[in-house]
């Protein structure tokens, strides 16, 4: 049983109906491309329920009135490469002025131990509500390695957003970083010998790339 205070497992059932559509060995990688941003997106609208809001003035064309507008800090939105690439167009197409860096990792395929080819991320990256994308959590060293990068560049405010998690995954990035909520749209049953996620989907990247 999985029960972290950092961790929310998504049940909307439209994020379960596309997800089965992505494990589907038989869904080509435009249909991939497309599932993996829209299921992005239903995430990320419940990751973003907690932004704060405050007034603004607005003139509609009856009167003068205020309504409510986000007074959050400013966006950062890291995907891991490569397969969280695919899920940033659609956090973007709902947080249009989010600034966007980028953490490549790649796992050794023995040790499945995370290597670091790239960092970049946006300035002023400490006052920033920094949103960490990775299709898949596996073991969690991607994702715990990536948010230690993160927390040294100055990152204080850190959400994590999966698509399919494994148990092992999840209990090691939530021990390593409470601080940082976990949405996660699925968790699956284990991790195979080497280190993929059973039933899961296969590997994210090879699957938005095309690559394999
Ligand atoms: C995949 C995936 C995660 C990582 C998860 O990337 O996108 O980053 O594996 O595994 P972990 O939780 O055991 O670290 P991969 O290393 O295959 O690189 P790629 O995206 O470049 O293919
Ligand atoms: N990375 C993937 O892309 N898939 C897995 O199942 C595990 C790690």
């Amino acid at each position: 049983m999985l029960n972290y205070d950092n961790l929310m497992v998504m049940t909307h059932p439209l994020i379960q109906h596309k997800i089965t559509l992505l494990r589907d060995k038989n869904t080509g990688s435009k249909q991939f491309r497309e599932l993996v941003e829209e299921i992005a997106i239903l995430i990320a609208f419940e990751a973003t329920r907690d932004l704060p809001l405050c007034d603004a003035k607005v003139s509609t064309p009856i009167c003068d009135t205020v309504s409510k507008v986000i007074d959050g800090k400013k966006l950062a939105i890291i995907p891991i490469l490569r397969a969280g690439l695919g899920m940033v167009n659609g956090i973007l197409s709902l947080m249009p002025s989010a600034k966007v860096g980028h953490v490549g990792l790649f796992r050794n395929e023995e040790t499945l131990e995370p290597v670091k080819y790239y960092f970049k991320v946006p300035q002023e990256i400490s006052s920033r509500e920094v949103v960490v994308l990775d299709p898949m959590l596996a073991t969690g060293g991607s994702a715990v390695a990536a948010i230690d990068f993160l927390k040294e560049a100055g990152a204080k405010d850190i959400k994590f957003l999966c698509i399919i998690a494994a148990p092992e995954g999840v209990r090691t990035l939530c021990e390593a970083h409470p601080d940082v909520k976990v949405y996660c749209g699925i968790v699956d049953e284990k991790l195979n010998e080497n280190g993929y996620i059973v039933p899961g989907l296969g590997d994210a990247g090879d699957r938005i790339f095309g690559t394999k």
